[in-house]
């Protein structure tokens, strides 16, 4: 006879909860300590002067640009930031639409509509990633650029959709902020497309508790980023003119912090891939299961695991038979990024003129309705979601099969 469910009252398969989902803080330790002392004691919290500076954000940058292979790096203070940065820096602006995944976190939104560019929603596929069919399909003449998702660890099938974005003459802007440190054919994401950004918030990869990055091989492209983030400023290099930017800037305290990080995020991410490669050995046999699909020549760094139950009923209940198992699990976002955000679906912008969506600029029609992307609704529906966590030993990795073998023997 099947365990009884905890759910049900029966034995938990664990006494406590799971390490929590903030692999960057939960590596903190001395080293981060030290460095942040350090600032402190010199007295020089800003990056631009102080009285003996220790350019721990110049350093953060020149050590990103090195562990990624690409020519420039910029330290910023969010992902949101950086996405604005780096789409003002392309020249979006009013008149120009976005691609944006219709599965994805709402700051891809937010950064759009700060722009004053209107976001078009693509469906996802089975990857979670751009449906690069769909993306064919939503180019317009006011497309102006890509926003190339790696949603949890996975690239996107990145030589489809940079080759849609070369005969459609837009950018790509790939967005890394859950994938620090993948790949796609070997090459770090990040340095495909034009520009790439990273974020630096408690729930990623590597954390400074907020912060973001801009990365680029565009001499031109990283000095608009840099005016962008600096009131207009370009302090440490020649060429182009000032224009009106604003201040998104790292201080030299997240700086120090994410130098230490991200020397420890290869160890990190050889932890996560092993123990998601045993979890998928342990699970992938389950009947009634679809995995997360990983396109062709992308590495899946262990971040999470994903799978679509049958029904979105089979998917709800799974999550709560898990989490009483203490197995920490969830739906993600909980829809397509309209259905999770009614701020989207209602294009409420903070101001009532509602620029960009009423933009003269604009010669599109736009309009976002429940229903749209079918597809990602479904998935969404359908998606369970286990993160993992670089401290997960052979405990944990155990627990994490046994629960969801026990969970799948009462639901499928
Ligand atoms: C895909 C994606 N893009 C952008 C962001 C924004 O990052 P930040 O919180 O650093 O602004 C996030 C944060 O969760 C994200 O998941």
């Amino acid at each position: 006879m099947a365990e009884k469910l905890a759910i049900e009252g029966g034995k938990p398969v664990r006494d406590e909860p799971l390490p929590p989902p903030y692999p960057g803080a939960l590596v903190m330790g001395e080293e981060e300590k030290r460095a942040v002392l350090e600032v402190i004691e010199h007295k020089s919290p800003f990056r631009y002067y102080g009285p003996d500076m220790l350019n721990t954000v110049s350093r953060f940058e020149r050590a990103l640009e090195d562990y990624l292979g690409v020519n420039h790096a910029l330290g910023v203070s969010s992902c949101t930031a950086a996405l604005k940065v780096s789409l003002v820096a392309l020249g979006v602006g009013p008149g120009d639409e976005v691609i944006v995944p219709a599965y994805t976190f709402i700051a891809c939104v937010s950064a759009v509509v700060a722009a004053r560019a209107v976001p078009v929603f693509v469906e996802v596929d089975d990857s979670l990633n751009i449906d690069v069919d769909d993306l064919s399909a939503k180019i317009s003449p006011r497309t102006k650029a890509i926003m190339a998702v790696h949603l949890q660890g996975v690239a996107c099938d990145m030589d489809t959709v940079l080759s849609v974005a070369e005969r459609a003459g837009v950018a790509v802007l790939e967005d890394c902020a859950q994938s620090f440190g993948a790949t796609y054919k070997g090459r770090k994401l990040g340095t495909l497309g034009r520009m790439g950004v990273f974020s630096l918030q408690m729930n990623k990869l590597i954390t400074a508790g907020e912060g973001g990055c801009v990365v680029t091989d565009d001499r031109d492209l990283f000095h608009r980023a840099v005016r962008c983030h600096d009131h207009g400023n370009l302090r440490e290099f020649e060429g182009g003119s000032p224009l009106l930017g604003e201040n998104y800037r790292m201080s030299e305290l997240a700086g120090a912090v994410a130098g230490v990080q991200l020397e420890k995020l290869e160890g990190m991410l050889a932890k996560m891939k092993r123990a998601k490669q045993e979890i998928l050995a342990g699970i992938s046999s389950i009947d009634g299961l679809a995995f997360r699909r990983v396109p062709d020549g992308a590495e899946d760094i262990g971040t999470s695991v994903i799978f679509f139950a049958p029904t979105g009923e089979t998917a709800a209940a799974f999550v709560n038979a898990l989490n009483a198992e203490n197995i920490d699990s969830s739906q993600m976002y909980g829809g397509a990024i309209y259905d999770a955000y009614p701020q989207v679906l209602n294009m409420s912008t903070a101001t009532p003129e509602g620029c960009p969506f009423t933009c003269p600029h604009y010669r599109g029609k736009i309009s976002y309705h429940h229903g749209m992307c079918p597809a990602t609704e479904s998935l969404a529906r359908r998606l369970v979601y286990i993160p993992l966590a670089p401290t997960f030993e052979d405990r944990e990795i155990a627990d994490v099969i046994s629960g969801v073998r026990k969970v799948a023997g009462y639901f499928l």
